[in-house]
């Protein structure tokens, strides 16, 4: 029988339990992949203690990389044998067999791993739609990017150094600063020393930034209001320092007509075809020489050993748990 990383309760990472899980059968629309390899993203570690609920008992787990055993009825875009992968969809990823909507799965070319696959879906789909479609940015914009040695943080740098933009990337230490600039962080800060938003206007000369990604949220949100030039745009994404506070609409006004904006990526993938060529764009960036960094690999039955370094701020670049 298969095996799934599976949890009862929400809690810390000790409430992931090892478990056997029956193998099912795709039904009309469906297929089920034997998967290879699964992402590791910040996101599951709010699955995991709650932060956002997931079905329990259930699985958490958001991209992975697999092979497809059977399909159900009326399936016309994957067959068996074919090798694909995924991200976003309901949450289950950290599992060896997995019944999904075939509509939601990505064929991988044969010159990505499956490891890179697993890696790259989530992480690189949103790095993609950051960057082209939340805000487009253009050469010689000046970007501030928070973890920028995180997951998203190392493929986000090399895509904005191939825009022509100036990098300002936060990070917690001397290693993970000298990682970002190795990949396009024109600018690293080490914002648990350094006032970031004061080192923002030295860099900039006191005109602020276009724009700023922030998915740190709780700790770096006032910083990240005041390092924005006038019509800057403030992206907030995520939160992995806690939930920013409400906004009040006046801050824009008083910031120079500022935009503020909480794009996800399951909007951005809805749609098969957005999701498509989205993954094409992603493709093309590997192919150009856009490097995946899995800097941490763990077995998927140690998943709770990946999610206490993700937490500890111990990991940079992706992380993989495989099969
Ligand atoms: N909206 C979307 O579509 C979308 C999609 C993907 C990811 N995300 C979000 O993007 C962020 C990055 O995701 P990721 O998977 O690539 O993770 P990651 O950046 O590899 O890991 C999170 C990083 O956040 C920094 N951090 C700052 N304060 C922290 C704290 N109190 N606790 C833990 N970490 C802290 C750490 O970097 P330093 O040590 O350098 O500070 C840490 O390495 C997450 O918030 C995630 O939820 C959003």
């Amino acid at each position: 029988m298969p095996h799934a990383i599976r949890i009862h309760e929400y809690g810390g990472p000790e409430v992931m339990r090892w478990e056997e899980v029956p193998t099912e059968e795709p039904g009309p629309g469906e297929a089920r992949l034997a998967q290879t390899a699964i992402g590791l993203n910040y996101i599951e570690t709010r699955q995991r203690s709650g932060v956002y609920k997931v079905p329990l008992p259930g699985s958490i787990g958001m991209e992975a990389c697999g092979v497809v055993e059977a399909v159900g009825d009326g399936v016309t875009v994957v067959k068996p044998g074919d090798r694909v992968a995924y991200a976003m969809g309901a949450p289950g990823a950290y599992t060896e067999s997995r019944i999904m909507p075939a509509e939601r799965l990505i064929p991988v070319p044969d010159w990505i791993t499956d490891e890179q696959a697993a890696a790259m879906m989530l992480k690189g789909l949103t790095a993609c739609y950051l960057t082209a479609r939340t805000f487009k940015v253009q050469k010689r914009q000046t970007v501030l990017f928070h973890a920028a040695a995180g997951g998203v943080g190392l493929i986000i740098c090399q895509l904005l150094r191939e825009l022509g933009a100036t990098v300002i990337g936060t990070v917690s230490t001397d290693e993970k600063a000298a990682l970002a600039k190795e990949h396009g962080c024109t600018h690293p800060i080490i914002y648990t020393r350094e006032d970031f938003a004061k080192r923002v206007q030295e860099i900039t000369n006191g005109e602020g930034v276009s724009v700023v990604y922030d998915a740190v949220g709780k700790t770096t949100f006032e910083g990240s209001m005041a390092s924005l030039a006038p019509f800057g745009m403030f992206v907030s994404f995520g939160a992995s320092s806690g939930a920013i506070p409400p906004i009040d609409i006046g801050m824009l006004q008083n910031g120079g007509s500022l935009y503020a904006t909480r794009p996800t990526l399951a909007t951005h993938t809805a749609k098969r075809e957005d999701m498509l060529s989205l993954a094409d764009n992603l493709f093309d960036a590997v192919k150009r020489g856009i490097k995946i960094e899995i800097n941490q690999q763990f077995a998927l039955k140690d998943a709770a050993e990946a999610h206490r370094a993700l937490e500890a701020r111990e990991t940079t670049g992706c992380t993989v748990l495989t099969v």
